[in-house]
């Protein structure tokens, strides 16, 4: 994890090995197609006005995303480089530059910079939000997953998984931005200190379900992921619980073991919790956590399984939302639930046409084994509420008829109230994290209609993701708040890295269960 600093320094004299300054679209003066955002004064004063000018000239436009490096002149800036990155059109006059973009404009630096060891950030911060999108965004890109690289599987990785100082050295071309001063923000500050802390916690569990999901299955097994919640729980002080494939058959847990048990690495639930002495509310968030998906019996063809380590990504989701709202000593009860299986075909996996009986008592028939996240899910739901939690919300890599409405970096709101669907979309935008309201049609439910049990797994394949919503409805307890968030689009980008985000696991919807957490504390949720 890059350590990051609050400094006063001006940007011209710190020491760094680079300076990160914002350019902007238009011409405002008449004479450069870019203009250098506030905060990058003193850099442009060691270029004798004349930074936009020599941009220009390089070609730079200030789009979102562009990044432009720049010798230093002979003398005036101590760092040898400038990094100028793109901040899209300047806001209106007096308006600051939305969160996000800055975000988004300091990882795509971050990532830019990769193999550097230090830099300062001489972005516009003129307020706290600012200030803490300026962190997030340079921490969330300074990311790589190193740990299968080199020769041995723990390439670069001590004995407790912690990357070493070799791995972590300036001049390894792959090896994150080491060092982060952000300029301009004031170190002394409550507000800046608490942001930057706030940063540096979110960002490190973000890159915990980062690492989780990079992670290939033959070494992310249910065991193996519960056996990691339990390390992380008596590393930050919660309580970790987990149930194995005798406890969750004593249970009557028929969903998670009827996903499980076509595979030698049987199911785990786990249920990790943090508590606070002064919470008035529970949140509980359950997480979709199949470590392989295979599709079982109904097998996914080769061209749609490459990727299917990922669809862990809502567990994975939970868990550092969790061990972030304990760190951050947020003011609200938060239970995680992570619902661990390896979906496989054997002679002893869950057959096409077989009934299981439900941790509700509820009967489901297994049309499509494929279908395997809303049976796993079903247990975890059903089992959440129990504990009568005053919110409760699932994330899962449920359905590809998601990843076809909604894209690759938005994924789905559903839920049993319309008020709720509402706050968590809006929670979720406030976090940076694109998301969208979705519907579910009630006559979508006849089509899991089944001639021999309560429920099929599959319905109609048209609204395919809103009829995977309406089957997890039917486990959840009424009168419990509820949302859905379906993730298979964001979890996993397959395509090039873009602003913070990294090829591979993206750690999507951490941010967005961290800010419900925060909003359950101040009441705003439940
Ligand atoms: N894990 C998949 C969904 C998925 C697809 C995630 C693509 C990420 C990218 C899920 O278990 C699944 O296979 N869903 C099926 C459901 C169908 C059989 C009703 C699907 O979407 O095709
Ligand atoms: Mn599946
Ligand atoms: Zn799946």
């Amino acid at each position: 994890m890059s350590a990051l600093t609050l400094s006063t320094s001006s940007a011209a004299t710190l020491r760094a090995d680079a300076v990160v300054i914002g350019i902007a679209k238009g011409r405002p003066s008449g004479k450069a197609a870019v203009s250098v955002a506030p905060g990058g004064e003193a850099v442009d004063t060691a270029f004798g006005g004349k930074l936009a000018t020599t941009l220009d000239t390089l070609g730079a436009s200030g789009a979102e995303g562009e990044v432009t490096k720049v010798p230093a002149p002979a003398s005036g800036v101590k760092a040898p480089v400038v990094l100028a990155v793109g901040l899209g059109e300047a806001p209106a006059e007096g308006e600051p530059f939305a969160p996000e973009v800055l975000r988004r404009a300091a990882g795509s630096a971050a990532r830019a910079l990769s193999g550097t060891k230090k830099a300062a950030f001489a972005l516009p911060v003129e307020d706290v939000a600012a200030v803490a999108a300026v962190a997030e965004g340079a921490l969330l890109g300074a990311y790589a997953f190193t740990a299968y690289r080199g020769n041995s599987g723990d390439a670069g990785k001590d004995a407790a998984g912690k990357k070493s100082a070799k791995a972590e050295k300036a001049g390894d071309a792959s090896a994150p931005l080491a060092e982060i001063a952000v300029v301009g923000a004031k170190p002394r500050d409550k507000e800046h200190k608490a942001a930057v802390e706030r940063a540096q916690v979110l960002a490190d569990e973000v890159h915990r379900a980062r690492d989780l999901i990079n992670t290939p299955s033959n070494d992310l097994t249910p065991k193996t992921f519960a056996a990691q919640a339990q390390a992380a729980a008596k590393e930050h002080g919660l309580k970790a619980e987990v149930l194995d494939e005798k406890a969750l058959a004593k249970g009557g847990y028929g969903g998670i073991l009827g996903v499980g048990q076509g595979s030698a690495n049987p199911p785990r639930l786990v249920r990790i919790s943090y508590t606070h002495p002064k919470a008035e509310k529970t949140l509980a968030l359950v997480g979709k956590g199949i470590t392989y998906d295979s599709g079982g019996i109904s097998l996914k063809p080769a061209g749609h399984n490459e990727t299917m380590k990922s669809d862990m990504s809502g567990a994975a989701a939970v868990f550092g939302a969790v061990v972030a709202a304990a760190r951050l000593g947020v003011r609200a009860n938060v239970t995680g639930w992570l619902a661990l299986a390896e979906n496989m075909p054997s002679g002893t996996a869950t057959r096409p046409g077989d009934v299981l009986t439900m941790y509700s008592g509820k009967t489901v028939e297994v049309l499509n084994t494929d279908a395997e996240g809303r049976l796993v899910l079903a247990d975890a739901l059903t089992r959440a509420c129990e504990e009568s939690p005053d919110a409760l919300v699932d994330v899962a890599t449920l359905t590809g008829a998601m990843v076809l409405a909604l894209g690759k970096r938005t994924f789905g709101v559903m839920a049993n109230d319309e008020a709720f669907r509402t706050a968590v979309h809006e929670v979720a935008e406030d976090a940076g994290e694109d998301s969208w309201p979705m519907p579910m049609p009630a006559y979508l439910r006849q089509g899991m209609d089944s001639p021999v049990a309560d429920i099929a797994n599959m319905g109609d394949r048209m609204g395919g993701g809103l009829v995977a919503g309406l089957f997890l409805q039917e486990f959840v307890t009424e009168g419990t708040p509820w949302a859905h968030l379906d993730i298979a689009g964001p979890s996993f980008n397959e395509s090039g890295p873009y602003g913070y985000t990294p090829k591979g696991g993206t750690g999507s919807a951490v941010r967005t269960l961290l800010r419900l957490a925060e909003e359950t504390a101040e009441g705003g949720l439940g």
